[in-house]
């Protein structure tokens, strides 16, 4: 089968948990080289993945001819530039969210992606989750959306330290931004935001499909919930979608009343719950997070580990072997991946989310966030709103 070449930018945590295991197993993509600043991760990624070529300087990856893509995984501060310097050495890219820190930068790799004629795919994987595509495979036989809720909270306040308090809007809830735009068609027509502490608010988006969203993110919650949970009404009927794995139909008679979605697994950790949750859904997934947090609970809480003989083993478990506890629903990563090779390799447009999706999650965002600080609506007469992007200097 042909394969399409690519290079990595950056070998740290997404590209461990996702990237690196995804390209290589992959139908249709082959990884040639793999480039992080730091070299200990470069040589950890080639062994473990046997992957032919390593570097710390990417413009050597940029300058090799046979490299058809480049998968960009560093931070969101060189993630616009990389993705500008790549497309300029001809390469398509998938670059991962949220692309820029200010709507100007990702305007910017818009122009460049448009010079350049190449694809850019921003990682807005949720396009690609089995769950959502049958979400709206539903709701579009049902006139669409009509109102939505989506609920997305998780331990940011443990994992997030390293951001300004506030920003978790630009980092996570872009994914909804973008993923609101894609069930519904439609870009926003305006956009509240309200808050009771940092990190933690209820956001308003009325789309110009007509249809009303809103998103309550939380930094402050606990990995035994689930982490997002979607709702939608559509012209007589509804539906639900708890963390990937369980979509639950109501009032419609063409459809099944529940579809349960297989996990996803990584190739090295135990693999069990990919099958279990396919059985199971939300109950099994409930069983399984609760399970994480409390192994997790009883082995810090143990100061001395004659009090507890298993504790090694279940700190084994817990570091090395149980699944990735917010990686292990299918979210679509993998998808994502081998779609985008398959149009690179057939020139045909990819359906992943492009740098002009990226540009308006990023606008909805900044405008989320003055809306929060000034308290008031923001409307969108046109794309080009003026977008406040100050707020990232400010320290935690
Ligand atoms: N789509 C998703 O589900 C998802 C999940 C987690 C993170 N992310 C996004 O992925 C991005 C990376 O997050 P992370 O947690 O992996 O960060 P990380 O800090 O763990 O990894 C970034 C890596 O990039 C390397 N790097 C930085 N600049 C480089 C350069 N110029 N050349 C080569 N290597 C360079 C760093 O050395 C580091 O190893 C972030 O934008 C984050 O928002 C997406």
């Amino acid at each position: 089968m042909k394969k399409a070449v690519f290079g990595i930018i950056g070998a740290g945590g997404i590209a461990q948990s996702q990237h690196l295991p995804n390209l290589t197993r992959a139908p249709h993509a082959f990884l040639k080289t793999v480039c992080d600043l730091d070299g200990d991760r470069v040589r950890a990624a080639q062994e473990k993945y046997g992957v032919p070529h390593g570097t710390t300087d990417h413009r050597e990856l940029l300058a090799d001819e046979e490299i058809q893509a480049v998968v960009v995984a560093t931070r969101e501060d060189q993630q616009a530039l990389l993705t500008i310097e790549a497309l300029r050495a001809g390469k398509h890219v998938y670059v991962e969210k949220p692309l820029a820190l200010t709507a100007e930068e990702c305007q910017a790799v818009v122009a460049a992606q448009q010079e350049a004629g190449r694809f850019v795919a921003v990682g807005f994987n949720r396009r690609f989750a089995p769950a959502y595509r049958k979400a709206k495979e539903v709701a579009s036989c049902d006139g669409g959306a009509r109102n939505i809720h989506y609920r997305i909270s998780d331990e940011y306040w443990s994992w997030g330290k390293d951001y300004p308090p506030g920003v978790r809007v630009l980092h996570e809830v872009c994914h909804l931004f973008d993923l609101i735009r894609w069930l519904t068609e439609s870009d926003a027509e305006s956009v509240y935001c309200v808050e009771s502490r940092p990190d933690d608010e209820v956001i308003v988006l009325k789309m110009r499909s007509g249809c009303i969203a809103s998103i309550m993110n939380s930094g402050h919650a606990t990995m035994d919930m689930p982490k997002e949970r979607l709702e939608v009404i559509t012209e007589r009927g509804g539906l639900t979608v708890e963390e990937f794995v369980e979509l639950r139909t109501y009032g419609y008679g063409d459809f099944e009343p529940v579809y349960r979605f297989a996990g996803h697994s990584h190739p090295d950790r135990e693999y069990t719950h990919k099958f279990l949750l396919e059985k199971t859904g939300a109950e099994g997934l409930h069983a399984l997070r609760r399970m994480g947090w409390e192994m997790r609970e009883r082995v810090q809480g143990l100061e001395d580990e004659r009090e507890f003989p298993e504790r090694e083993e279940m700190q084994r478990y817990i570091h090395r072997d149980a699944p990735l506890w917010n990686y292990m629903v299918d979210k679509g990563w993998l998808e994502a991946m081998d779609h985008f090779a398959r149009c690179i390799l057939s020139g045909r447009s990819p359906e992943n989310a492009t740098a002009a999706d990226a540009w308006q999650a990023s606008i909805l965002g900044h405008a989320a966030i003055k809306s929060r600080k000034i308290g008031t609506v923001t409307y969108f007469r046109c794309c080009k709103m003026p977008v406040d992007n100050n707020i990232y200097s400010e320290k935690r």
